[in-house]
């Protein structure tokens, strides 16, 4: 499997407190399966600031020490970058980290709100040809009461993430359900385990898969495994499901039918 948010990387958050940690961790995702994980410590969210040179230095030494205890795991670059002021200029200045140096790159939104210039940043992001994802939409507290505001991104490009410990229940039944929900209707497209510790938060990606094949089928986890290799291999995901074409000719039908 691949994983491609994770906090496996020490010294940088409140994920991995250091190096023990970090290894400990590293052998958690082998063994529930992962072989290849994106590590996307926080950046600019309030507390933690990891700009590109300091993640790729410690991604680069991580593996060397993956290599020298034979851990096969592939660990690639990334970044879990809170929506903030400077995001456009400080990634023009090369500060900024897409997910394995690919066309899509991770965002976080505060858990309280979907921040106000949310839908410019994604279309901005967009016009520059990179593909926002919204890390784990689910726990934020506006999407959770109106899923809509989730739906306005993602018909302008962005897709969303969901966590793997939401998706498997571990947060509660009330965010399980909004999270099955999410993928149902395909307004979350990838599933990561945004593990930060051995403990409270590991990896639990196998767990969830299991969960959304019982709950939606075979054709949909297939979909969410699918879009993480397609990440990792920029390639392109195609997120528009059968209902788009109907809901098209709604809206112009709800037009003409306005006009008359
Ligand atoms: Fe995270």
């Amino acid at each position: 499997m691949i994983d491609i948010h994770s906090h496996i990387l020490p010294f940088m958050d409140d994920g991995a407190a250091d190096w023990e940690a970090a290894l400990g961790m590293a052998q958690d995702a082998i063994r529930d399966g992962i072989t290849t994980i994106i590590a996307t410590p926080h950046h600019a969210n309030g507390q933690y600031m990891n700009p590109a040179p300091s993640i790729e230095q410690a991604v680069k030494v991580m593996n060397e020490r993956l290599r020298q205890l034979g851990n096969p795991l592939l660990v690639l670059p990334g970044q879990e970058i809170r929506v903030y002021g400077d995001l456009l200029n400080d990634l023009e200045h090369g500060q900024l980290l897409s997910l394995a140096g690919s066309r899509y790159i991770l965002l976080e939104m505060p858990s309280s709100r979907v921040p106000r210039n949310m839908e410019e940043v994604c279309h901005e992001l967009t016009i520059q040809g990179y593909v926002p994802v919204i890390a784990h939409p689910e726990r934020n507290a506006e999407v959770a009461a109106d899923p809509a505001r989730l739906e306005r991104l993602i018909e302008q490009g962005a897709l969303g993430q969901v966590t793997a410990q939401s998706v498997a229940g571990v947060f509660g039944s009330k965010l399980q359900k909004l999270s099955l929900e999410l993928c149902r209707k395909k307004l979350v497209h990838v599933v990561a385990s945004d593990a930060h510790d051995s403990g409270h938060r590991p990896f639990g990606l196998s767990e969830a898969y299991r969960v959304l094949e019982k709950q939606l089928g075979t054709e949909v986890s297939g979909f969410f495994r699918e879009n993480a290799e397609k990440i990792v291999g920029n390639k392109e995901i195609l997120v528009r499901n059968q209902d788009e074409p109907r809901k098209k000719s709604r809206k112009l039908f709800d037009f003409l039918f306005r006009n008359h």
